[in-house]
């Protein structure tokens, strides 16, 4: 087994990481190169977690903007997400890895019932949980979700995966002198204004001394980077002693 710095880790993917170029649905073959990301992981002895999010299917927020109930809206997402969760499975069990799919509303013939005890075990037997169905409740976004099961299991760290390097002071896509920041703290995030993550997650996170490393999923590799405690993407923690990535002072 290789060092590394975490040891059990949740991943959060957005729902567009499974769709690739195309913006929508799911693309089998972007979800294939994720699920190798995951199995090199997983053969290293790290505890792995996923969330998945829905927005390559269906976004509440959009759908409520557009005039439709918001609980309502905000349920179809959770549903796009257990789409997402059986896509992720279906590659991961194709490279030979251990998954389970838990949902957090209850669908028996599709998947278990969100159990944390028995997410716990499984991740203990090196299984892959990924958790479906968001919180299942509405008004609560999947990086919500990510925060909450982080803090559920026990996770060492919450590994936000995004289109971009990192939490840049502006928007990278407009301005081309956009700074990324390396490291942050929780505060920063919520009192900037920097929306990586709504600021529920953010709070879970702080309030439970979760750390959150932002990093790029379109540089193959990176999940383990950073797990391995690597130094990419942009570390975001408390005031206190950093959690142990490397180039840290322990
Ligand atoms: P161990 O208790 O460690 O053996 O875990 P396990 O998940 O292998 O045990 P279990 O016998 O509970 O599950 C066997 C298979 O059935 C696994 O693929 C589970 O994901 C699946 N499974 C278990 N409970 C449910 C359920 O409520 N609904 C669905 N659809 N599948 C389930």
């Amino acid at each position: 087994m290789t060092q590394s710095h975490f040891r059990r880790v949740v991943l959060k993917l957005s729902g567009e990481a499974l769709a690739g170029r195309q913006g929508y649905g799911i693309d089998p073959a972007v979800v294939d190169l994720i699920a190798l990301q995951i199995k090199e992981v997983v053969a290293m002895g790290i505890e792995l977690a996923v969330v998945v999010g829905g927005g390559n299917i269906w976004r509440g927020t959009a759908g409520s903007a557009q005039g439709m109930d918001r609980a309502t809206a905000d349920y179809m997402g959770m549903l796009a997400t257990v789409i997402n969760s059986m896509a992720l499975q279906d590659a991961l069990e194709k490279h030979g890895v251990d998954t389970r799919v838990q949902t957090a509303i209850e669908m028996k013939e599709i998947a278990e019932p969100y159990i944390r005890r028995r997410a716990i075990r499984h991740l203990e037997k090196g299984r892959v949980v990924i958790f479906a169905a968001g919180t299942g409740n509405p008004y609560f976004s999947t990086d919500t979700t990510a925060a909450l099961r982080a803090a559920e299991i026990e996770a060492d760290v919450m590994l936000k995966a995004t289109k971009e390097e990192g939490v840049y002071d502006s928007d990278p896509r407009k301005n081309p002198d956009a700074r990324k920041f390396d490291e942050l703290q929780y505060l920063d995030l919520l009192n900037k204004g920097l929306r990586v993550m709504d600021s529920t997650a953010t709070s879970l996170c702080m309030d439970n001394d979760i750390p959150i490393i932002v990093f790029d999923l379109g540089v193959y590799g990176n999940i383990r980077r950073a797990v391995m405690g690597e130094s990419i993407g942009t570390f975001v923690r408390g005031g206190g002693q950093a959690n142990g990535r490397e180039g840290d002072s322990e």
